[in-house]
C-alpha cells in the first residue's frame, strides 16, 4: 500500500479563563490528543494547537471580583492549565492566548476584508443597559420569571426550567445580575456580519467537508430556519480587541475566539521553519484542518466560522469535530456530590493514563454524552489494563531476563498467532481514524485476551521447570512481549507514559505505527518495572471528599443543590398579619391576602383558597418572603409569598409562628 504524508492541523476549543479545567474539558482534550498522538504515530505531519480564550465580559468581571487586571487573570490561569495539560500529557505544539499581538493582527485583518467586501454594517440596536454599573448586560447577565413557565430567577437568554428561548425584553421583572437593578433598554450602535448572504457558501462548505451526520443534520435544521446576521461587536467597557475606526466598540469575543486559532498557528510558524502559515491557510490548501469542539459550540464552528474564512479570503476546515458532554455518575456534575472534579484535584489522586484509558473506552464519533462513572472507572482500569494488558509482559519479563539474560529468541513460535496482532493494524488505525476510540480499545483488549489465553495455555511457569520444555520458554514469551508489545504501540496514543516505560523495558526508540506487524527478536530487553498499579477504590473515595471540600461553599448555579449560608441569609422572612383575605374573580385557586407586614401593608396572591375559608384566616399570623421581587400577575401584582406546607389543592397548611411573634419580625 502506497504511503502519502498527511499534512495536518488540529485544534481543540480555546478554554476560558475563568475557571479551572474540570473533567468535562478534558474530554476534549484528550480525545483530541489521542487523534494528535496517533497521526503523528502514523508518520503524518500533524500540528497541534490551542489558546486561552481570554475575551469578553465573564472574564472581565471576574478579574474585577479577583481585584486583578484581565491581563493578569489570563496569564495566571493560563499558566494553570499548561500545568494541567502537561500533567494530563496533552502535547500541544503551541499554546498560546486570544489576547496575543498575532490575533489582534489576525481579527482586524479579517474584519477589513470583510468590510471591503461589504459584508459588515451597522445597525442601532436597543439592548438591557445597567444604569448603576455602567454598561450593557449580555443576555446572560440578565435574571426575572421565564414568561412560559413562570419559573423565577431565570436567565434572559433560554429558561433552565421549560427551555424556552427568552430575551432580557421577554424576561418578567428582569433585574440585572451585577447590581440587582432593574436594566433599562438602551440604543447603541452595532457592528454587523452578513451571514444571512452565506447561505449557498455554507451549504457547498458542507457538501465539501467530510463532516459527521449528526452536525449535517444540525445545519440543515439551521439553513431552514434561515440564517440571521451576526452580531460581532460590543460596547465598552469590555476586555477584547478595540475595532478600528471606533473609540469605544469591541470585537466580541466570540468573533475573536477561532481566530484564535490562526494566530496561535501563526505565533508557532514564526518559531519553526518547517511550517509555513499561508500552506495551510490559502484557499485551495492541501492541508486538512480539524477543529474538536463540545456540540453546545457548533453554531459558532460551523456557521459563523467558515463563513467568516471563506468571506476573508481563507480556506475553510476540512471538518469540526463534534463531542457530547460528560456526567459523572450519570448526572451533572455536581459540587455538593463532590463529582465537579477539577483536573488538579483527579491529578493529586490518580494516573492520568487511567482517565485517558476510560475516556477512550467511551469516547465515539457520535454527540452522544459520556458517563464516567466512578465505580466502572475503578474495575475497568484494573480489569483491562493492569489485568489484562501488563499482565502479558509482567508474565512473561521474568523467565525472559532471569533465564535467558534478558535475550528475546530469534523467531516466534506461533506466527500465525501473531499475524492476528499484526492485521488488526488496518481495522484499529482506521477506528482512530474515524474517532471510534471505545471500537479501538475493544478490540484491542480482545487481543489481550487472546494473548493471555496463550500464556495460560503454555503456562511457562510450568514449562521451566521442566527439563525437557524449559528451553522452549524463550520462545513462549518471546511470542508473550511481542504479542504486549503490538497492543502498546496500538495503544501509544492512549498511554503515552505507560507505552514509554514499555519502550524502555523492550530497549527502543522511537515507535512507527507499522512497527507492530513487525515482531521484535534475538534483542536484549531492560530490566522490566512495573508499568502501572491498580486503582484503589479509596483513592477515588478521596478524590470525591476533596472535591466536595474545595467546592465554593456559594455556589449558586443551578447544577448544585445546595445553596450557602450567604445565599439563604439573602431571603428576608417576616411575620405578616393576615388583615383581609378575599376570593379573586376569575381565579380558582387564589386568594388575595393583605398583610400587615410592621411598616406596610402588602398584597400577596396564595394558592390556598381550596384548603381555606378566607374568612377564618383574617387575624392569623403567618411568615412571608418579604423581599421577593413583586410579581405581576393576570388579577395584580402579588409583593411576596407566605410560606405553606404541602402537596398543594385542599392539602395546603399555612406556616404560622407560635404566639408573640409580631408582624414585621424577622424570622431567624
Ligand atoms: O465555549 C468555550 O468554552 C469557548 N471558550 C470555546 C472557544 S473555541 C474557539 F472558538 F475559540
Ligand atoms: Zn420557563
Amino acid at each position: 500500500m502506497s504511503y502519502k504524508q498527511r499534512t495536518i492541523l488540529v485544534s481543540s476549543a480555546l478554554p476560558y479563563v475563568n475557571g479551572p479545567m474540570h473533567m468535562g474539558h478534558l474530554v476534549e482534550y484528550l480525545q483530541s490528543d489521542i487523534w494528535v498522538r496517533f497521526q503523528k504515530l502514523r508518520g503524518h505531519k500533524c500540528t497541534y494547537v490551542c489558546a486561552s480564550d481570554s475575551h469578553g465580559t465573564p472574564i472581565m468581571l471576574k478579574a474585577r471580583e479577583l481585584g486583578v487586571t484581565p491581563e493578569q487573570l489570563t496569564e495566571e490561569i493560563s499558566a494553570q492549565f499548561i500545568r494541567d495539560f502537561s500533567d494530563f500529557n496533552v502535547e500541544f505544539d503551541n499554546y498560546h492566548t486570544t489576547h496575543s499581538i498575532e490575533n489582534e493582527e489576525l481579527v482586524v485583518e479579517i474584519y477589513k476584508r470583510l468590510r471591503a467586501t461589504g459584508d459588515i454594517y451597522t445597525k442601532t440596536i436597543e439592548q438591557s443597559f445597567d444604569e448603576k454599573e455602567g454598561m450593557f448586560l449580555p443576555d446572560r447577565f440578565v435574571r426575572g420569571t421565564c414568561p412560559r413557565c413562570k419559573s423565577e430567577d431565570q436567565p434572559g437568554d433560554a429558561c433552565e426550567i421549560c427551555g424556552t428561548t427568552n430575551t432580557p425584553e421577554t424576561l418578567i421583572n428582569p433585574v440585572s445580575v451585577l447590581s440587582g437593578t432593574t436594566p433599562v433598554r438602551r440604543e447603541s450602535e452595532h457592528y454587523f456580519f452578513k451571514l444571512s448572504e452565506y447561505e449557498k457558501r455554507l451549504r457547498q462548505w458542507m457538501n465539501d467537508a467530510t463532516l459527521d451526520k449528526h452536525v449535517i443534520a444540525k445545519l440543515d435544521e439551521w439553513f431552514d430556519a434561515g440564517l440571521q446576521d451576526w452580531d460581532i461587536s460590543r460596547d465598552a467597557p469590555y476586555f477584547g480587541f478595540r475595532i478600528p475606526d471606533t473609540d469605544d466598540k469591541y470585537f466580541y469575543v466570540w468573533l475573536d475566539a477561532p481566530v484564535g486559532y490562526l494566530a496561535s498557528f501563526k505565533n508557532l510558524c514564526d518559531r519553526r521553519d518547517d511550517l509555513n502559515f499561508d500552506d495551510y491557510w490559502k484557499p485551495g490548501s492541501d492541508a486538512e484542518v480539524y477543529h474538536f469542539i463540545g456540540k453546545d459550540i457548533m453554531y459558532f464552528h460551523t456557521l459563523f466560522w467558515p463563513a467568516v474564512l471563506r468571506g476573508a479570503g481563507f480556506r475553510t476546515p476540512t471538518s469540526v469535530y463534534a463531542h457530547g458532554f460528560l456526567t459523572v455518575n450519570g448526572q451533572k456534575m455536581s459540587k455538593s456530590r463532590g463529582t465537579f472534579i477539577k483536573a488538579r484535584s483527579y491529578l493529586d489522586n490518580l494516573n492520568p493514563e487511567f482517565l485517558r484509558y476510560y475516556y477512550a473506552a467511551k469516547l465515539g464519533r457520535t454527540i452522544e454524552d459520556i458517563d464516567l462513572n466512578l465505580d466502572d472507572f475503578v474495575a475497568r482500569v484494573n480489569a483491562d489494563l493492569v489485568g489484562k494488558l501488563i499482565n502479558i509482559a509482567s508474565r512473561c519479563a521474568g523467565f525472559i531476563s532471569k533465564q535467558f539474560d534478558g535475550q528475546l529468541a530469534a523467531s516466534l513460535p506461533d506466527p500465525a498467532l501473531f499475524a492476528e496482532f499484526a492485521d488488526a493494524s488496518d481495522i484499529i488505525a482506521d477506528h482512530y481514524e474515524r474517532r471510534e476510540y471505545s471500537k479501538a480499545m475493544r478490540l484491542i483488549m480482545s487481543l489481550a485476551d487472546k494473548a493471555n489465553r496463550y500464556i495460560d495455555e503454555l503456562k511457562p511457569w510450568i514449562m521451566s521447570k521442566d527439563e525437557n520444555t524449559v528451553a522452549d520458554v524463550q520462545l513462549v514469551c518471546t511470542q508473550g512481549v511481542n504479542m504486549f508489545r503490538s497492543l502498546m504501540i496500538y495503544l501509544s496514543p492512549v498511554l503515552p507514559v505507560v507505552a514509554d516505560g514499555a519502550r524502555a523495558f523492550l530497549n527502543e526508540g522511537g515507535w512507527r505505527w507499522q512497527d507492530a506487524s513487525t515482531p521484535l527478536l534475538s534483542t536484549t530487553l531492560s530490566q522490566f518495572k512495573p508499568l502501572l498499579t491498580r486503582v484503589e477504590p479509596e483513592q477515588v473515595q478521596r478524590l470525591i471528599e476533596q472535591s466536595q471540600e474545595s467546592s465554593p461553599v456559594t455556589a449558586t448555579k443551578s447544577d448544585d443543590d445546595t445553596i450557602s449560608i450567604d445565599d439563604f441569609m439573602k431571603v428576608d422572612l417576616r411575620i405578616a398579619r393576615i388583615e383581609k383575605a378575599e376570593t379573586v374573580d376569575g381565579a380558582d385557586k387564589l386568594l388575595s391576602l393583605t398583610l400587615d407586614v410592621g411598616d406596610s401593608q402588602r398584597t400577596v396572591f396564595a394558592g390556598i383558597k381550596a384548603a381555606y375559608d378566607p374568612a377564618s384566616l383574617v387575624g392569623r399570623h403567618v411568615i412571608v418572603v418579604a423581599n421577593l421581587a413583586p410579581r405581576k400577575m393576570k388579577f395584580g401584582v402579588s409583593e411576596g409569598m407566605v410560606l405553606a406546607a404541602g402537596p398543594g389543592g385542599s392539602e395546603i397548611f399555612l406556616l404560622s409562628p407560635d404566639d408573640g411573634a409580631k408582624p414585621g419580625m424577622r424570622v431567624k
